[in-house]
Parts: C-alpha cells; structure tokens; sequence
C-alpha cells in the first residue's frame, strides 16, 4: 500500500526520466483518470491511501507516456475549447493554438461552415457547438477519421446539423459556405524527421503533405472561388513560417482583408480572409 502522494511521485519519476515536459503535471492528470476523479479533487487527497491496482495501471500508463504516447490516447480523450473529444490514432491530437482559429471564426456571424480536414471534428463541432443555428459540414481524406468525427457529432448532440464527407479537399462539394475553415497537414517533409518521436502516434496524412508544406493551401487556395460565398471568411491554420506564402496564395485567389493571427506564444498561427 502506498499513499496518493508517493504514487505520484513515482509516476512523476517515470515520465520525468522519459523526458515527458511537466512530468509533475501529468502525473496527476494520468492517476486522476484512472481513480476517475477531478484533478482538484485529487490534489486534495494526497494523503490518502493508493490501492496497489490502481497505482499499477497508473505506472502502465505512465511507461507508455513516457515512450512517446499522447496523453489523449491515454486517456481517450483531450479537451478542446471547454469540451472533450474522442481522440485515438485515427486522428491528429487536437491542438491549443487551433483554439486561435476559433476564437477568430467566432468573431462574426456564421451561417454555414465548411471545415476541410476535418480530423476529429474538434473545429466544426466547436463552431457548431457555439453558434446554434449554424450548419456545417466537415470533409477528410481519411474515412477512419470521420468515424471519430462522426462519433464526437454524436456525443455533442450535433448529429443534426454536422454532415461528414470523404473526400480530398474539394472533390464532389456543392454550394457556397459563408465560413470554410482548415487546419491542414502544413509540416514540410523535410522537417518530419527531426519530430518523429513526438509525432509517430498521429496519422502521417494529418501531419505532412510530404512536400513543401504548402499543397495543401495551393489546393485549398484554388477551390475558394467556387465554394466561398460573396463576402465569406477563410480562416486556416498555418505553421508559424507560412504566413507570407499562405497570404501571397490567397491574394493570388483574389482574396481580401487578409490578416495574420498569432498564437499565445506570439508565433504567427492563423490567416485569415474575406471573399
Ligand atoms: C492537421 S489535421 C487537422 C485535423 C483537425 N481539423 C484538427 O484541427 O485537429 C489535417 C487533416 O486533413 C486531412 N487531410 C489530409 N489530406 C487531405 C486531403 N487531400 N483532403 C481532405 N483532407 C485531407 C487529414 O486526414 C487530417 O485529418
């Protein structure tokens, strides 16, 4: 038998020696998971005694952090804009600075959203979830990831209002959408390598066009006209050296009132357009 405290020094020792960032952190996020308690509850508890399973699935877990594994993974979920969503190897494990996208999307009025990439669906739901009298649809390459979407559509109640279609980027839409968003695969092949081990548990199609980084804006850039409505915004995510590409293809697009956001890090994050 051993108390909360010392479980979760011992976790903390095995994702620090792991190289895991906030170790301490972690640790408390993995043993309140598996006691199923708040984590506010938990530090509350550190005295407590830790029964000898729980600690053992606990150190399971954590051996599995410390070698590479997303902590969503872990615990099947990871929460995004104040709700959770279902998250597993089909899908990239929704960011913080996607957040930044949101929060500019939200700034107008939307009625119909077309997220392209739409992953674990994070982006469309949110903004569905958000705005109640909006439709949307989400598309992705990968039928395996719309699964998860779809899933998440159904725990959020949004089933009615969140259509999902594969296919790549603008193959087989119809109609005009006064929001399109994406966050699309924008790390360059080049820069693969050297993430390999933070990255090997995410699909390689969520991650890397397996060139310059930018095909997926060429693609995206070139359909906007046919699909934006008159005086509709494009909001796509971007890695932080992409944004004088990003915005030179969306000028070439015929795009106006083009802006770049930064994330809380001050990294450039967002581009953003007017049709
Ligand atoms: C960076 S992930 C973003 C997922 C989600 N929107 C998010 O922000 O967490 C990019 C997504 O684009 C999808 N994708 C890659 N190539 C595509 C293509 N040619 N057409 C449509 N989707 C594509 C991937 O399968 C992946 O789900």
């Amino acid at each position: 038998m051993s108390t909360v405290e010392a479980g979760l020094a011992a976790l903390t020792a095995v994702l620090a020696e792991g190289g895991v960032e906030g170790a301490g952190r972690e640790a408390a996020m993995l043993l309140a998971h598996v006691l199923d308690l708040p984590r506010d509850r938990l530090a509350l508890s550190r005295g407590e005694v830790l029964d000898d399973g729980a600690l053992a699935q606990a150190m399971a877990l954590a051996a599995r952090r410390a070698a590479g594994e997303p902590m969503s993974h872990l615990r099947g979920w990871r929460e995004f804009w104040g709700r959770r969503f279902a998250v597993d190897a089909r899908v990239l494990d929704p960011r913080p600075e996607t957040e930044v996208l949101i929060a500019a999307a939200l700034e107008e009025p939307f009625a119909d959203v077309l997220d392209l990439g739409s992953g674990s669906g994070c982006i469309l739901l949110t903004l569905l979830a958000e705005r109640e009298a909006a439709r949307g649809v989400g598309t992705d390459v990968s039928g395996a990831a719309l699964e998860v979407a779809r899933a998440n559509a159904a725990a959020l109640g949004l089933v009615g209002r969140a259509g999902f279609i594969e296919t790549d980027w603008w193959a087989g839409l119809r109609g005009r959408f006064d929001l399109i968003v994406s966050n699309p695969p924008y790390i360059a092949l080049a820069e693969m390598e050297g993430l390999q081990r933070e990255l090997s548990h995410e699909p390689r199609m969520a991650l890397t066009d397996e060139g310059d980084g930018l095909s997926a804006y060429r693609a995206i850039a070139a359909g906007l006209g046919d699909r934006l409505a008159p005086g509709g915004r494009v909001l796509v995510e971007i890695g932080p050296s992409q944004s004088a590409a990003v915005s030179a293809l969306f000028a070439a697009a015929g795009l106006g009132e083009i802006r770049v956001l930064p994330d809380l890090d001050g990294r450039d994050r967002v581009v953003a357009a007017r049709g």
